[in-house]
């Protein structure tokens, strides 16, 4: 699921097409944004692309119950948020319980939550002066950027950093490094959650 550019989607794809995700493969691609350039990557791969606007839905529970008909015609097996910027309700968290994981772009807890998004993250590290940020793969769950981590990985800060700047070295730095691996293990089953921690085997 995604909202923008699709750079992560795109590394997905890459991974899948190096033979590193090779028990993976993307069914479907759902935007919250028709002009995202995401959906033209999907399209290019020929993977059915769709546009499922929250504004046209009255509430959260109708647009939850219209992104879960879609995935459930899928029969997905993991639901992967790669730059998804709607909220989701409750209904669609519990419909694909521990099934959903996202990518944010600060190392968790710090720089997360409502309302810290896209370069939100890095303009609030660069003002906070941290030395240290990066990205975090972690389970989706009712809470906003709240569910067990998987992975995460840290980048230095440089003195000179804009934030789109360091959003970009997040992005290849880490992003595209971690949100495939975590894919990658949970294909083979070696991700565990236990008293909200996550186990690798
Ligand atoms: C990425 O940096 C991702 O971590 C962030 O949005 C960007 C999407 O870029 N996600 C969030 O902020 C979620 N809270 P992309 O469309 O090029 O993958």
């Amino acid at each position: 699921m995604v909202s923008g550019g699709g750079t992560n989607l795109q590394a997905i794809f890459d991974k899948i097409e190096s033979g590193y995700l090779s028990n993976c493969r993307i069914v479907t691609v759902v935007s919250s944004n028709e002009k995202a350039y995401a959906l033209k990557r999907a399209r290019k791969h020929n993977i059915p692309a769709i546009c499922i606007p929250r504004k046209d839905y009255d509430s959260v529970i109708d647009y939850d119950k219209a992104l879960t008909n879609h995935l459930k015609s899928y029969d997905v097996d993991l639901v992967v948020l790669a730059g998804f910027m709607s909220i989701l309700g409750e209904e669609f968290i519990t419909a694909f319980e521990n099934k959903i994981i996202n990518i944010h772009p600060s190392l968790i807890p710090s720089f997360c939550g409502k309302g810290y998004y896209g370069l939100k993250p890095h303009i609030a590290a660069l003002e906070y002066g941290v030395k240290v940020t990066g990205a975090t793969v972690h389970f989706v769950d009712k809470g906003t950027d709240t569910g067990p981590i998987i992975l995460q990985k840290p980048v230095y800060v440089n003195q000179d950093d804009t934030p789109e700047t360091l959003q970009k070295r997040v992005m290849e730095e880490a992003e595209w490094e971690i949100l495939p691996k975590a894919i990658k293990l949970i294909s083979e089953n070696r991700v565990k959650i236990a008293d909200r921690k996550v186990y690798i085997d």
